[in-house]
């Protein structure tokens, strides 16, 4: 499978069995290496929580493409209310689709919809482990560090985590470290850093840490655009 990064904590990943999208956050990010219109053939689109940097262009792309979006139940509520075709689901519940399994994790944050309206609840912010091709991959979401993290490595041994470092709204560079200790996946991804000047930082120097204090994990820090085939 391909995992291809498109900026912030938008990851495509192409299998055998399908694309999905997680996090589409396009139209107004800065870094991001794709448009909305560029995706045709979707399986599933991905939500982690109802901020904008995260639900970005989610709705107009499943509306284009047809792909359902899977995401909590508050927030695939409020997408179907769009127009959206969905499947809801909740913190600690797997569903096997077509394309893989896929299972809520928890994460430490918000995930209220901005509308011009003011704010909508979104239920729970939530993080992905998703199986594909047999192998398990965790999307941490945004989130702080927390010590079940540990748990999620040891029930489903990992082959690629995805982690954030930006620090200000999600774990920095030095608790993802320590994240990455726990959840013991043979690769780890950065993610959400660099778009904007709140959450700048130093990969090379998190890529440093990480050789140092997590031997067993391999850190690629992937360019928009950039993906690891495993
Ligand atoms: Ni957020
Ligand atoms: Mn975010």
């Amino acid at each position: 499978m391909r995992i291809v990064f498109h900026g912030h904590a938008c990851f495509e990943i192409k299998t055998q069995d399908g694309n999905i999208l997680i996090d589409p956050f396009l139209n107004g990010n800065p870094q991001a290496d794709v448009k909305p219109e560029d995706f045709t053939d979707l399986a599933a689109i991905l939500i982690t929580h109802g901020h904008g940097d995260h639900l970005g262009d989610a709705l107009k792309i499943s509306l284009n493409t047809g792909a359902m979006i899977i995401s909590t139940s508050e927030l695939a509520a409020y997408c179907q209310g769009q127009g959206a075709k969905t499947h809801a689901m909740h913190i600690g519940g797997k569903y096997r689709f077509p394309f893989g399994t896929v299972k809520l994790t928890p994460a430490w944050h918000g995930s209220g919809i901005k509308t011009e309206k003011g704010m909508i609840y979104g239920g729970l912010a939530c993080g992905f482990l998703l199986q594909l091709e047999g192998r398990w991959l965790y999307h941490a979401g945004d989130t702080g560090l927390f010590s079940d993290m540990e748990l999620i490595g040891r029930r489903h041994p990992l082959e690629v985590a995805l982690l954030p470092i930006g620090d200000n709204y999600v774990m920095g560079p030095d608790d993802a470290v320590y994240a990455a200790q726990l959840v013991r996946a043979k690769y780890i991804i950065p993610m959400h850093y660099n778009t904007f000047p709140v959450i700048e930082q130093d990969v090379g120097e998190f890529l440093t840490m990480l050789q140092r204090k997590a031997p067993e994990s391999r850190g690629i820090a992937l360019a928009p655009g950039e993906y690891l085939e495993i």
